[in-house]
């Protein structure tokens, strides 16, 4: 078992993983700065492993701060050093997310997301930690050629969000190839969504959701009259878009197998697509989620939204044939566990202790 740095431990993918990679014996330190996530969501991870108080340092360990902060980066790397539990890989989630925001903060995106993660990675280099698993996008491929999509696809972002996640792909390759026992997995996650089964970590958007999941969950429970759906018009079976949803629980186990593949390595390069290879389109989620309800969703069609595309599906067959992971979970299991975190958080962490 190994000791593991999560930045971002505390956000949506991140304390899934953290949960994940708890059950499969794996000590963390976990790094957040919370500006877009909740202490309490690792409060949560705690309850949900069983971690008691007494374990708590050994099994995980909570640091707040930020990758832009250097210092807070060597901080971590040397305590460990000289604690002699020396940090074996890092899995860097953190980072911003949002699509819209890029394009009105670009400089906040490539500070936090292109410098910071240089930062971490030269930290790790000058403490020997050289595996690293990487938070790419599947919005790196902008508007695809072929469906599915496979990883040598042209990579062609396009908004300011895509082109860090690209850049830093970019950083990696260089770095791989400058350097040849870096062990680095950069996974293109399609739309994770969902929560842990037992309604206790889920994902709490900062402010007004933009994601589809969020927002069907808002309208389900009454916070939002209605949802928009964005093009009625779009060249698919039912006129709407079309997305390749990935339970946020199959995304953690996928970084897992990726972590046990890295440990096994002694100098690796990969990029693989994380997704179910099926498509699912805006009626059939609404669908889905009236069907776990009980209940109808509001909903109206109305234009489409600018930068979405038709159709977007991975093609998973790499993650397999090199991971021997695939998702397990159905659209009806994403509809479950999410409407399960809503009801029993109607207002994500804000309300909640522990
Ligand atoms: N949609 C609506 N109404 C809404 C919100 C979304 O109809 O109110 C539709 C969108 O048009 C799209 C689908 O629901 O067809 C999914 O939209 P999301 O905003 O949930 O997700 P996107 O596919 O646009 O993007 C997501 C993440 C990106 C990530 C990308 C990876 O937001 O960060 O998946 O493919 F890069």
């Amino acid at each position: 078992m190994a000791r593991i740095l999560i930045t971002g431990g505390a956000g949506f993918i991140g304390s899934h993983t953290c949960v994940v990679l708890i059950e499969a014996g794996h000590d963390l330190l976990v790094f957040d700065s919370y500006i877009n996530s909740s202490p309490i969501a690792l409060k949560r991870v705690c309850k949900i492993t069983g971690i008691s108080a007494i374990e708590v340092n050994q099994r995980i360990q909570i640091i707040k701060g930020d990758i832009s902060n250097k210092s807070n980066l060597d901080e971590i790397f040397k305590k460990a050093k000289e604690e002699k539990r020396e940090i074996q890989a890092v899995i860097h989630f953190a980072g911003l997310k949002s699509v819209n925001e890029s394009i009105k903060r670009p400089l906040a995106y490539w500070d936090t997301n292109v410098n910071g993660t240089a930062n971490l990675l030269l930290t790790m280099e000058s403490y020997e930690c050289k595996r690293f698993i990487f938070s790419s996008s599947a919005t790196i491929y902008g508007k695809p050629k072929s469906i599915p999509i496979v990883e040598t696809e042209k990579i062609n972002p396009i908004n300011p969000y895509g082109n860090t996640k690209a850049t830093v792909e970019k950083i990696l390759l260089d770095l791989s190839r400058s350097d040849a026992e870096w062990c680095i997995a950069s996974l293109r996650y399609f739309n994770p969504v969902g929560a842990h089964p037992s309604g206790l970590i889920g994902e709490d958007p900062n402010g007004e959701p933009n994601n589809l999941f969020p927002i069907v969950s808002k309208v389900a429970i009454g916070h939002k009259d209605i949802l928009e759906v964005f093009g009625g018009d779009w060249p698919t079976k039912d006129k709407t878009c079309i997305r390749d949803y990935i339970h946020v629980m199959d995304l953690a186990e996928g970084h897992l197998e990726a972590l046990n593949y890295l440990l096994r390595k002694k100098s690796e390069f990969l990029t693989l697509n994380l997704g179910s290879g099926k498509g699912h389109s805006v009626l059939e989620v609404v669908k889905s989620f009236e069907d776990t309800i009980g209940e109808k969703i509001n909903y109206k069609i109305v234009g489409r939204r600018p930068g979405d595309t038709a159709k977007t599906i991975a093609d998973p067959t790499q993650a397999k044939k090199i991971l021997g992971w695939e998702t397990r979970r159905t659209i009806l299991d994403m509809c479950s566990d999410s409407w399960a975190w809503q009801t029993a958080n109607p207002n994500g962490y804000k309300t909640g202790t522990t």
